[in-house]
């Protein structure tokens, strides 16, 4: 019904300001940070409780998971009202509390915003799903069904099955590229963005300092439903989920990351947060022309961070780093990646990166610090800090529906959504007075908040003067980046902001390595690392930074 929108809205200029470039951003999952009322849901209250914790860290912003209005079908990512806190989280003026100390800490903070598809216990899709002729008829994507009564094409669900949902009362499919329960908005009706910039107005008045934008790729579907081509099993995508994921059989090439997606929403997005200045858009990029949209997006297109999943989901090793991050370097342009090693949906990275063997107390230090050592904005996935591993769930304890759908192939994502451990000897390791909702793993109890800050060699320490440093450290907050070509497992790279420039280097092995590095002063490094002549010896998951002095070697 509604005319394809050609690229037709010039680029947007750059911010005024753009503290987000360089910043360090933490995520926290408010049910899993800190609970405050024994319920065994972590809530706002909890988080603004644990507030200073966070400032102390040294990052500075953060990103909160949802905690709109959702009856929980995809944990809060299924949103039925946008404006408004659910109880299991608190209330609006909680938040109003939260948001305030924040901005006292000098945090900013960040919210998702869920923009691409409701809950269907949202009012817009309860009432668009009544008839074909209502106000709302065309604000969900609907279609009638093939003659033999199929689904109009072949698209699929991340979460497992067709992308469509019969709906009796009019008698057509409703496209939702998730679970059943998240009906897909329609981007191209302009009815739907003016009410998604109301929504997100109504955060930006409260005083948030932007969005992440989630899984907002999926917001524009070809309106002529053509069909997905298949992809070749071979295809190394980066996967968050199981490898035979139906899903993963196509291209996602007509219901996501269409180019339209620009000019609908990231550019009016933009131009409302300008009224308000000082804000930014970090948007969930991913999929198979991640790297293209990246830079499309980020360069001119609205958006001011692309958020990748390529480290999220790569091979754990130097080589894939290094590739990801120079792919993203040559198209990006005036644009700018955020780079996660962990989050909400994916296998903690120190499980990843351990590939079998034991995690090392080293290898928990070594990734948030090498992650913050990238060129971007790095995030950080509460725990991470202190090098959780990937919590061992068994069937009846998994609350993921993405799980459910794909046991035992596929564990889902509950695995990284354990609670914080703040407290090694308190039950439920201090997160809640109650049933936690996810049980807290034995193996994280010793890495418990309490317990690294009576360590002065734990990595918490370790994580926290790394950041209070890189932060008076312009290289690495803004520098350019240039790889270097050393013998496998060692990662080196140099940041430069044209005056200095610092060489850094990870050895991502489990046994010692030797690296010439040249002349310079090492100015942060691991325990037991050691510079003689201009020849380094780095322990098993050693790192160290060394300044050139302004002599650039190879
Ligand atoms: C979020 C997931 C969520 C999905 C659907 C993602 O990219 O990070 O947690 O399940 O979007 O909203
Ligand atoms: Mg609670």
């Amino acid at each position: 019904m509604f005319e394809k929108t050609a690229h037709r809205l010039p680029k947007v200029g750059a911010r005024r300001d753009d503290w987000w470039r360089g910043a360090v951003i933490y995520q926290i999952y408010p049910r899993s940070f800190l609970d405050s009322n024994g319920d065994g849901v972590g809530d706002l209250p909890g988080i603004t409780s644990r507030l200073d914790y966070v400032a102390a860290l040294g990052v500075d912003v953060i990103w909160i998971s949802p905690f709109m209005i959702s009856p929980m079908k995809d944990y809060g990512y299924d949103v039925a009202d946008y404006c408004d806190v659910d109880p299991i989280f608190g209330t609006l003026d909680d938040f109003d509390r939260l948001l305030a100390r924040a901005h006292e800490l000098g945090l900013r903070v960040i919210i998702d915003f869920v923009a691409s598809h409701t809950s269907n216990e949202h009012g817009w899709f309860k009432e668009s799903r009544q008839s074909r002729n209502n106000p709302k008829a065309d604000w969900y994507v609907w279609a009638d069904p093939k003659p033999d009564g199929s689904p109009p094409n072949n698209w699929l669900a991340v979460f497992g099955g067709p992308a469509w949902e019969w709906e009796p009362r009019r008698g057509q499919y409703y496209l939702h590229n998730f679970l059943k329960e998240q009906p897909d908005l329609n981007f191209h009706n302009p009815e739907v963005i003016a009410a998604l910039l109301d929504q997100a107005e109504f955060w930006l008045r409260r005083g948030v300092d932007g969005f992440r934008l989630d899984a907002i790729d999926f917001g524009v579907h070809d309106p002529r439903l053509r069909d997905n081509p298949p992809r070749p099993r071979d295809n190394n995508l980066p996967l968050n989920g199981p490898a035979t994921s139906p899903h993963a059989m196509q291209y996602q090439l007509w219901n996501k990351a269409r180019p339209e997606l620009a000019d609908l929403f990231f550019k009016p997005l933009h131009a409302l947060t300008e009224r308000y200045g000082g804000r930014m858009l970090l948007g969930e990029i991913s999929g198979d022309r991640a790297l293209e949209r990246m830079a499309e997006y980020s360069a001119g297109g609205g958006l001011d961070i692309a958020y990748s999943f390529d480290l999220l989901t790569c091979a754990p090793t130097p080589a894939a780093i290094r590739e990801i991050v120079e792919a993203v370097e040559r198209v990006l342009d005036q644009g700018w990646a955020c780079w996660a090693f962990c989050n909400h949906d994916v296998t903690r990275a120190v499980t990843r990166f351990a590939g079998g063997g034991p995690v090392t107390p080293r290898l928990r230090a070594l990734l948030p610090i090498l992650l913050c050592s990238l060129r971007g904005t790095p995030c950080l996935y509460q725990g991470e800090e202190l090098g959780l591993e990937e919590a061992e769930l068994a069937f009846e304890q998994l609350k993921d529906p993405y799980g459910l759908a794909f046991w035992p192939e596929y564990k889902g994502r509950d695995g990284c959504r354990t609670p914080m451990p703040w407290s090694a000897t308190s039950v439920h390791a201090g997160f809640t007075s109650g049933e936690p909702w996810l049980p807290v793993p034995a193996s994280h109890l010793p890495l418990a908040v309490d317990a690294q800050e009576r360590d002065p060699g734990a990595p918490l320490h370790m994580i926290r003067d790394f950041l209070a440093w890189r932060r008076t450290e312009r290289p690495l907050v803004r520098g350019a980046i240039r790889f270097l070509d050393v013998a496998h497992p060692v990662l080196a790279f140099e940041r430069s902001d044209g005056e200095r420039t610092l060489l850094c280097v990870f050895n991502l092995g489990t046994l010692p390595a030797e690296l010439e590095v040249g002349r310079g002063v090492l100015r942060r490094h691991a325990p037991g690392v050691t510079l003689h002549a201009g020849d380094a010896r780095l322990p098993e998951h050693g790192w160290l930074f060394i300044e050139r002095n302004g002599e650039a070697r190879r």
